[in-house]
């Protein structure tokens, strides 16, 4: 696992978007796992703009988001279906079939899961996918706690991540319970995993992440176990890690 240290949100945005587009100027049928929260929203604007510079075309590209809340419609702007199409997909040239997100409000959501997970498989795993991280250092929505080899299945949200992803919605009492997401054993047959922090609130999973084995404790530890992860993270994400790196070599 690699750690790449940028200073802010502004660099780490640009990184990403930049090796992003690596990856579908050199394999115009890349298949991206995405991701949706606050993290990546400035790389998928650094994508419009070169879409809108550059021309750089989706046509042949597919895109596997990571999850969906369960219990809501695509259509409903708090979807992260909507959340995709308003930030990225609408301003893009990516047909609206290669797009994959699971639908949460399918009426066996336990088959949309293993329905999802075989699609996963038959393209043999994404070939890169864009991660955030969690401030308990969940990944998906795969929370401390969930075994390692979980595949896609449905999750029932803790507190703090209501709390955390209720700033898009009224109150925290209107964030769906449950969600959908792939698991960790989805996440860990991508090609190559490209996870991004900013902020201090990210510092303590920053910080578990690195120091110590992987544990189930914080879920984004297990990237350690994959040959082709990188993490990039500006200096509020770093800064505990850095603080006991120093004090340790004083
Ligand atoms: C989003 C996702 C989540 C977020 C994480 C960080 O699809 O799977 O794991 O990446 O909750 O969210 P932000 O970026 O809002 O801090």
């Amino acid at each position: 696992m690699k750690l790449v240290k940028v200073k802010g949100h502004e660099e780490m945005s640009e990184f990403a978007a930049n090796y992003i587009l690596d990856k579908v100027k050199s394999n115009c049928q890349v298949k991206l796992g995405l991701a949706t929260g606050g993290t990546p929203v400035r790389t998928y604007e650094m994508l419009i703009e070169d879409f809108r510079r550059n021309y750089t075309s989706y046509q042949n590209v597919s895109t596997y988001n990571l999850d969906e809340y369960v219990g809501i419609a695509p259509d409903d702007p708090n979807s992260y279906h909507s959340f995709m199409f308003k930030h990225l997909f609408d301003y893009i040239n990516i047909p609206r079939e290669k797009v994959y997100i699971p639908n949460g409000l399918s009426a066996d959501i336990h088959q949309e899961a293993s329905n999802y997970e075989y699609i996963i498989d038959q393209i043999g795993g994404v070939d890169l996918q864009l991660l955030g991280i969690g401030e308990n250092g969940h990944i998906g929505f795969n929370e401390p706690g969930t075994p390692f080899d979980t595949e896609t299945h449905i999750v029932t949200l803790t507190e703090s991540t209501r709390r955390a992803n209720s700033r898009y919605f009224e109150s925290v009492d209107k964030v769906p319970e449950k969600a959908i997401t792939m698991g960790i054993a989805s996440i860990l047959k991508s090609k190559e995993i490209l996870l991004l922090a900013s902020g201090e609130s990210k510092a303590e999973a920053i910080y578990q992440m690195f120091t110590g084995e992987s544990s189930i404790d914080c879920p984004a530890s297990v990237l350690k176990n994959h040959p082709n992860a990188v993490v990039v993270a500006d200096e509020k994400a770093v800064s505990k890690l850095i603080a006991t790196m120093s004090m340790s070599h004083s």
